[in-house]
């Protein structure tokens, strides 16, 4: 294939290296109605007062997801967890960053808030207290052709939503995708497991991952996809297994919530996945079983394509991936198209040719 674009590459002398997403930040209208389509899809909630709900899965994360009551429905950022204060004070001396300050949510710990290129904040946190971390279902024993391991025993689940274990990753649409990208692996060390690129060699999708030396990290911790302005696409949360992600569909669909696509097993990352639209149809994904590189693993490239999202399952909905046009998603392409080096007609031709 011929590249006529750098691709997102790994920094060689990051500022600092993230260990975990620690958690979203969204705004939203109504906390109640966000609590119930969070609650039906397996997170549970640690606080809530009349401004902000706090919720967690089981794993020791004080909480992974934040929702502040605003006028408006909007995806504020993410915080991402850091090693140390000296971490802390190297990040608080880039431009417009915070000073490192005391956080009062849940697990407490210092932060500073950053604001990434694209204008998402980003929140660097070290000192979270962890809190206890809460059982959850074994995944279930698999009778396998070559292994049986449950004789005259069955197979049944509760019919209730998945316990959400953890925040797995978050998906961002971008205008400028090269100076985002570059500011993550730049200042918390992500590094580029595998791109999709566009048929001029241009990327349009950076899947990336923690930088953990020899201990795995999740394929893709974070993904950035080249779009006309700054989006949010999607997040995802870790299921003990794939009855747990079945079953998860079972319920929400049950609960009259809005499908937006599974199940299937996508190709890079190789989830088996499952997406649900949350009240205002910002789209929330179930998993398992998603690949583990070390920071050896190099980074691989490929072409994207709407076929190139799965192995098998339903063929990804034209409506996954369909901007959402409002007036002011159209004031941005526009002006994006004028002042984004990433953002060309000829870009946007062939994303919506192969998206939209
Ligand atoms: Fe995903």
């Amino acid at each position: 294939m011929k590249l006529t674009t750098p691709q997102p590459v790994r920094h060689p002398r990051p500022t600092t290296k993230a260990s975990a997403l620690a958690y979203l930040i969204f705004d939203r209208p109504d906390l109640a109605r966000a609590e119930q389509f969070l609650n039906d899809f397996g997170l549970r909630t640690v606080s809530r007062d009349s401004e902000q709900l706090f919720l967690r899965g089981t794993s020791a994360a004080p909480f992974c997801y934040v929702v502040r009551r605003a006028a408006k429905a909007r995806f504020v950022g993410l915080g991402l967890r850091v090693n140390d204060m000296i971490d802390l004070r190297m990040l608080s001396r880039l431009p417009d960053a915070s000073d490192v300050e005391p956080s009062n949510w849940p697990g407490g710990g210092h932060r500073v808030r950053l604001t990434d290129p694209s204008g998402f904040r980003v929140d660097a946190i070290c000192g979270q207290i962890p809190a206890a971390a809460l059982p959850h279902r074994a995944p279930l024993p698999f009778n396998s052709v070559d292994a049986a391991v449950r004789i005259n025993g069955t197979q049944r689940l509760p019919a209730e939503p998945p316990e959400v274990i953890r925040l797995g990753h978050v998906v961002l649409e971008l205008a400028d995708f090269q100076k985002t990208c570059a500011w993550y692996t730049e200042h918390f060390g992500f590094v580029p497991s595998d791109v999709q690129v566009l048929p001029d060699g241009s990327p349009a999708v950076a899947f990336m991952r923690l930088d953990l030396g020899s201990t795995p990290a999740d394929h893709h911790t974070l993904a950035l996809a080249q779009g006309f302005a700054p989006l949010y696409s999607h997040s995802a949360y870790e299921v003990v297994d794939a009855d747990a992600v079945g079953m998860g569909q079972r319920v929400l669909r049950d609960k009259g919530w809005t499908h937006a696509w599974g199940i299937g097993r996508h190709i890079l990352g190789s989830q088996v996945f499952d997406y649900w639209q949350d009240p205002w149809g910002d789209k929330h994904e179930h998993y398992c079983d998603g690949d583990l590189f070390t920071s050896a693993e190099p980074l691989g490239v490929h072409a994207v394509s709407r076929e190139a999202m799965s192995q098998w399952g339903p063929a990804m909905p034209r409506s996954f991936t369909k901007p959402r046009f409002t007036p002011g998603s159209v004031a941005a392409l526009v002006r994006n198209l004028r002042r984004s080096p990433d953002v060309t007609v000829e870009k946007l031709k062939m994303l919506a040719r192969l998206f939209a």
